[in-house]
C-alpha cells in the first residue's frame, strides 16, 4: 500500500536528461521516496486499492522538482546603488578593486543578527519555492571570518527546517579578500585552509568547497591549495570558473574531480574537454551574465559536442544575479545561451542533481528516488521555458510531502 498516488498526469521524468514524457501517467510515493511510475494503464490494480491517498491532477504535467545547484541567497543588505554606478558606465571588477561589490555585502552580513540573516534569507528562498525548487544550494562567502563563514552556514542549514526545501551547504571562504587581508592574499588562503575548513568539516556544515577563481579573488595556485586542503578533509570541490577571464578554472576543477565547474563564460575548449574527461557538470549561470551585461557567451556548443551536462542556477546574489525566479533563469538560458527548453529543464532538474552530487537520489522521476515533484498547469513542458513572468506552479511535494 502506497502512501499517495498521482494520477491523471502527464510525467516529464528527465531521465537521462531528456523529457522522457509519460502521458496519461501515475505516481506512487511511499516512505517519501517515488515507488512506481508509468502509464496509468499500466498500473498493478485499480487506483483506489493501490494508496491510502489518491489525486488525479486533471492532466496536468508532473516533473522532478526543481533543484537550484548555485546561491548565495544567504546576505544581508543589497547592492542597488552599485547597479545604478554600472549602468553609468562602472564595471563590476571596478567596482570591486574600489573595495565595493562582494566586500560591501561583508560588511553588511558581518554586522546582522542571525535572525535578520534567516528572515531576509527566507523570503528569498520562498520566492523560488513558490515556482517549484524543492533543493536549493547555498554558499558561505561574505563572512570571510572563521566566525561569519560558520554563522553563514548555520543560517542555511537552519533556512531548511523554516522552509521545508532540502539545502546543500557549500564552503566559499575564498570568495573575495577580506580588507584586514589587503595585500596578503596568501595569508588569508593559510586562515581558509589551517583554521576555516577544518573547523567547517568538523562541525559538519559543508556538503562541498567552492573558491572564486579570477583576476579579482584569487588565483589557481591559491585556489589549488584551498582543493588540496578540501580534498584531505574528504569534502568534494566545485569551482567559480572564469567567468570573467579565462585563468583556466575549468581545467583546474577538472583536475579534482570537481562536481561542478560555474559561469564559463571565457572557458577554451581544453578546459571543457578536461570536464567532460573528469565527469566535471558545466553550471551555466544566465542570470549573472544578463544583470552584468556581459557580451562574452559560455561555450555552449562546446560544452554540449563534449557531452558534458549542462546545469542551470539563479547565482542568487545580491552583486551579479539578484534573481529568484529559476523559471527566469530557464527561459534565460534559452534566449541568452540557446539551450533548447528540454536542456534547460534538465539543467534544472536531472542535471542540476548531479552537480551537488545528488543524483542518486534526486533530479528524475524514477522509483527509489526521493518523492520531490513539481505539478504545473501547462500543456507542453517546454512552456516552463517559455513564459516570463508567469508561474503555472500547480503544487509541489517535498519527500512525498504536499508543501504548495
Ligand atoms: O557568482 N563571482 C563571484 N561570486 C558571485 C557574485 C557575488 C557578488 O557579487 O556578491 C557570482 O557571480
Ligand atoms: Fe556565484
Amino acid at each position: 500500500m502506497w502512501d499517495l498516488l498521482l494520477t491523471d498526469a502527464n510525467l516529464a521524468t528527465m531521465r537521462g536528461g531528456r523529457y522522457a514524457a509519460i502521458e496519461r501517467g501515475a505516481i506512487g510515493v511511499a516512505g517519501g521516496r517515488i515507488a512506481w511510475v508509468g502509464a496509468a494503464a499500466a498500473l498493478p490494480g485499480p487506483a483506489a486499492g493501490l494508496a491510502r491517498a489518491c489525486e488525479s491532477l486533471d492532466g496536468r504535467w508532473v516533473t522532478p522538482g526543481l533543484v537550484d545547484c548555485h546561491t548565495h541567497l544567504v546576505y544581508a543588505g543589497n547592492r542597488a546603488r552599485e547597479f545604478e554606478l554600472r549602468l553609468s558606465g562602472a564595471t563590476y571588477e571596478e567596482i570591486a578593486r574600489a573595495g565595493g561589490g562582494i566586500l560591501s555585502t561583508v560588511r553588511a552580513t558581518r554586522d546582522a543578527s542571525d535572525t535578520r540573516l534567516a528572515q531576509q534569507a527566507a523570503r528569498r528562498l520562498r520566492r523560488l519555492m513558490d515556482e517549484g525548487v524543492t533543493t536549493v544550494e547555498i554558499k558561505s562567502g561574505y563572512g570571510l571570518d572563521t566566525a561569519t563563514e560558520m554563522r553563514m552556514l548555520r543560517v542555511a542549514r537552519l533556512l531548511g527546517d523554516m522552509t521545508g526545501a532540502e539545502v546543500r551547504t557549500t564552503f566559499l571562504g575564498a570568495h573575495a579578500l577580506p580588507p584586514e587581508y589587503a595585500g596578503r592574499a596568501d595569508d588569508y588562503i593559510d586562515l581558509v585552509c589551517g583554521e576555516m575548513l577544518p573547523a567547517v568539516a568538523a562541525a559538519g556544515l559543508a556538503d562541498a568547497v567552492d573558491a572564486f577563481c579570477e583576476r579579482i579573488a584569487f588565483s589557481p595556485r591559491q585556489t589549488a591549495r584551498v582543493f588540496d586542503r578540501a580534498s584531505a578533509l574528504g569534502l568534494p570541490v566545485k569551482l567559480h570558473a572564469d567567468q570573467l577571464s579565462d585563468t583556466g578554472g575549468a581545467a583546474l576543477a577538472a583536475r579534482y574531480g570537481a562536481l561542478s565547474a560555474e559561469h564559463l563564460e571565457h572557458t577554451a575548449e581544453a578546459g571543457v574537454a578536461a570536464m567532460a574527461e573528469a565527469g566535471t557538470v558545466a553550471v551555466l549561470l544566465p542570470g549573472a551574465y544578463y544583470f552584468l551585461r556581459e557580451t562574452r557567451l559560455p561555450p555552449v556548443a562546446t560544452i554540449r559536442a563534449h557531452g558534458v551536462p549542462m546545469a542551470v542556477a539563479t547565482d542568487c546574489n545580491p552583486g551579479s544575479s539578484p534573481l529568484t525566479s529559476m523559471l527566469l533563469a530557464l527561459n534565460m538560458a534559452c534566449t541568452l545561451f540557446r539551450l533548447t527548453p528540454e536542456e534547460a529543464l534538465a539543467g534544472a532538474t536531472a542535471h542540476a542533481a548531479r552537480a551537488l552530487g545528488l543524483a542518486a537520489t534526486h533530479g528524475t522521476l524514477e522509483p527509489g528516488k526521493v518523492a520531490d515533484l513539481a505539478a504545473w498547469d501547462i500543456d507542453t513542458p517546454a512552456e516552463l521555458a517559455y513564459a516570463m513572468g508567469a508561474n503555472p506552479l500547480y503544487a509541489a511535494w517535498k519527500g512525498g510531502v504536499r508543501r504548495a
